[in-house]
């Protein structure tokens, strides 16, 4: 969801503001995820970087993240969403860890939607974490697996991402699911967050459906000759 402060800066607006914005959008995404049936929805809404930001713009995104649990939860429970959370909760305030858990825990139940929010997430430290773990439980060397590893990372049981969409033109990857992007699909755009809205949501599944994903093979017998 990147692009907020930019948004606010091209309005003369503080970059809070901005972030507000963004999460009006979250919402129409959201919605737009259960209309077009797409059954897992992740969010990069704070990474374990954001923490050397201004001490007044962490604060103000600690708090717009309390707000969005106090005032979406009811509608996101009766949407059929389950919340998940990826990431270091320990890190966070005793409260907004306690108001994490609780949206987790009232929508375990739900699965038209899963929404994965990775709030102070990294990719390396979820790698790292995993490690640690797997050394903690005395898993032998030759157990280790891709599907071991990824059966420890924060995102256990969730499928890799299909499509990751990274707004605002930025051409990088930022420490986002670095290990299950490994065949992802990109779809990058200038439009900044808080203005990609359901058109342009749609756009891009368009774009990802007509993919040929090779997965590092060569193309479907039917495609060889056109793009092989
Ligand atoms: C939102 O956009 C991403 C978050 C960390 C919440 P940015 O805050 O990175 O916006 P830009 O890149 O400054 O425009
Ligand atoms: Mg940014």
């Amino acid at each position: 969801m990147d692009g907020n402060g930019r948004w606010a800066l091209k309005r003369g607006l503080p970059r809070l503001a901005g972030h507000k914005a963004g999460t009006e959008n979250l919402r129409r995404i959201i919605r737009a995820c259960v209309e077009f049936g797409v059954k897992y929805l992740t969010i990069y809404a704070f990474s374990t970087e954001n923490w050397g930001r201004p001490r007044e713009e962490v604060n103000g995104l600690m708090r717009i993240l309390e707000d969005v649990i106090d005032r979406e939860l009811q509608e996101l429970k009766d949407q059929g969403v389950q919340l998940r959370h990826l990431g270091r909760l320990d890190q966070l305030a005793p409260n907004l860890q306690e108001k994490v858990l609780f949206a987790v825990q009232t929508t375990e139940q739900n699965s038209r939607l899963i929404v994965n929010v990775a709030f102070n997430y990294g990719g390396r430290d979820e790698i790292v974490q995993a490690i640690q773990q797997m050394i903690r439980d005395g898993v032998p060397a030759a157990e280790v697996s891709p599907e071991l590893v990824s059966r420890y990372l924060y995102t256990a049981g969730v499928p890799d991402p299909d499509l990751i969409i990274r707004t605002s033109g930025e051409l990088r990857i930022s420490n986002f699911l670095i290990w299950q992007a490994a065949y992802s699909e990109w779809y990058v755009t200038p439009t900044f967050w808080p203005d990609f809205g359901k058109e342009e949501f749609q756009k891009a599944l368009k774009t990802y459906a007509e993919r040929d994903r090779r997965y590092g093979k060569v193309a479907a017998p039917e495609y060889e000759g056109s793009n092989g």
